[in-house]
């Protein structure tokens, strides 16, 4: 069957938020301990405590949110314990993942320090689980309050005059499972509480988001909008790709086809996820002004051999490339409902787009192709039809093509593509109606193998290379797509 794509390159109406590219990081073994945060005396370059080869790689591909300081860690987590002089800070137990010590020197203050070296918009997680509402409610007016308070004093009196801007405010995370056990009808009623005390003081103005489910658990969705859908501004869901289950989840690096092509099908499904959750916040919310937020997302393998099973470190192929590409293309195409989503996690921790080893630093496969997508951040989405034969394995299949387009504020078009097929190239016809085309160009991301990772010994194995397969034809693209790769198309009009 021929590829076709017809892209109707002079509509559109629904933006893409930059805030689709966001990114998580949590007190999880290497992630901000070592992995962002390596302390002021340390000798691995550092502003204020923060690994400049960090924020320098981050501020690359344009992160615009970071969801802090969890996860599961968010409900244990009191923030009090974060914030004054560092020698003075409590020792307190990282009770959720491997009982380590958390020594609390990476706080509130640093936290909001790292956004601003990095430029991009904040997303704290507050705890329901087990902490006090008037914590949370005092969280904020530390944060936010100009005026004079008992809080914002205590701001002042720790080194920061003004207040800060906070975008984005979680009101706890997973309270089905790790924050709380909760019931769905439990926490409705503890969300629409908690957010009654989450003030806009002077200009700030929250953006508050409900807890949320995950996979397949519609009726939390279900229950959580019918009773305070009023109350919020987004909802959340979280899915991990599992090539295995829970139990065995299968290598990060060793793996065959069977394994390619479970995770590339199972990294599908959250176009049917999407799309059934939104059918649920669409009979509460016809006008889709409740953003979904996919604020957990990404691959979950075994952890590396050696490592602490409890730290999540895992390697990143372009299995997880792919999976990344076309996750990323389903939000998008997602727009009109999704307004947000973090990547799990930033560094060291899962699909993480930064990998270090003491003062040595990488970036993953995954990171590539946050780079590559970022020119569809705050673009116009572009509606596309697309016919696409399928990448078989055994007795299933995909299709072969999954594709996202966008016209961004200059009028260039960008297209990703993902072709899954690890044997065969595709063909494609790509139909740009209305629009006179002039040029285009490409980048691709692809490797030899399937398992192709980078290392701190061969740290650019996979990467972006410039890409002659496109050609101009007349008001078409022509395009010869290799296998297993993940093409961004520029095109000039
Ligand atoms: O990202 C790791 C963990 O996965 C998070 O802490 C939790 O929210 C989810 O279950």
């Amino acid at each position: 069957m021929a590829n076709r794509l017809v892209v109707q390159s002079d509509l559109g109406h629904h933006q893409i938020s930059r805030h689709i590219y966001g990114h998580f990081a949590e007190h999880l073994g290497g992630c901000i301990y070592g992995g962002i945060w390596v302390g002021e005396d340390s000798l691995i370059p550092n502003t204020r405590g923060i690994r400049q080869d960090v924020v320098q790689a981050l501020r690359k591909i344009r992160i615009p949110n970071l969801r802090w300081p969890g996860g599961c860690f968010a409900d244990e987590y009191h923030w009090q314990d974060g914030i004054g002089p560092r020698q003075n800070r409590p020792s307190t137990v990282n009770a959720i993942w491997g009982q380590v010590t958390e020594s609390n020197h990476f706080g509130t203050h640093e936290f909001m320090d790292l956004c601003e070296q990095l430029g991009c918009e904040s997303y704290i997680c507050g705890n329901v689980g087990s902490g006090a509402m008037s914590e949370m409610r005092e969280w904020v007016e530390y944060l936010t309050f100009d005026g004079e308070s008992s809080m914002a004093d205590l701001r002042r009196k720790n080194g920061r005059e003004q207040p800060w801007k906070v975008a984005f405010w979680g009101v706890g995370n997973e309270n089905w499972g790790c924050g709380g056990k909760m019931r769905p009808e439990y926490y409705a009623d503890l969300y629409r509480q908690h957010q009654n005390f989450l003030h806009n003081y002077g200009e700030n103005k929250l953006f508050k988001i409900a807890g949320g489910a995950y996979d397949v658990d519609y009726k939390w969705t279900d229950v959580v909008m019918r009773e305070a859908a009023e109350q919020m501004d987004g909802l959340s869901l979280h899915y991990y790709t599992i090539p295995g289950n829970w139990k065995e989840k299968g290598s990060a690096t060793q793996f065959g086809e069977d394994e390619w092509f479970t995770t590339l099908k199972k990294a599908m499904q959250m176009d049917e996820l999407l799309r059934k959750h939104a059918t649920i916040m669409d009979k509460y919310d016809p006008d889709k002004r409740v953003g979904l937020i996919v604020d957990e997302w990404g691959t979950w393998h075994e952890v590396e051999p050696g490592t602490n099973k409890h730290f999540l470190y895992q390697q990143n192929t372009l299995r997880d490339a792919l999976a990344a590409g076309l996750t990323l293309n389903i939000l998008n195409n997602h727009c009109e409902r999704v307004k947000m989503a973090n990547i799990a996690q930033t560094v060291n921790v899962l699909q993480a787009m930064i990998l270090t080893e003491t003062e040595k630093m990488i970036v993953t496969p995954t990171y590539h192709v946050f780079g590559m997508y970022a020119a569809h951040q705050d673009a116009t989405l572009l509606p596309v039809s697309v016919d696409s034969a399928e990448y078989v394995h055994k007795d299933e299949s995909i299709p072969a093509l999954n594709v996202a387009a966008s016209r961004d504020a200059a009028g260039l078009i960008h297209i990703t593509l993902c072709n899954p097929d690890p044997n065969k190239a595709v063909e494609v016809k790509c139909e740009l109606r209305g629009a006179k085309l002039t040029r285009v160009s490409a980048q691709i991301l692809t490797a030899a193998e399937m398992n192709a990772h980078n290392t701190f010994e061969n740290p650019a194995a996979v990467k972006p290379t410039s890409f002659d397969g496109a050609k101009l034809n007349g008001s078409d693209v022509v395009l010869h797509q290799p296998s297993k790769s993940i093409v961004l198309l520029e095109i000039a009009q």
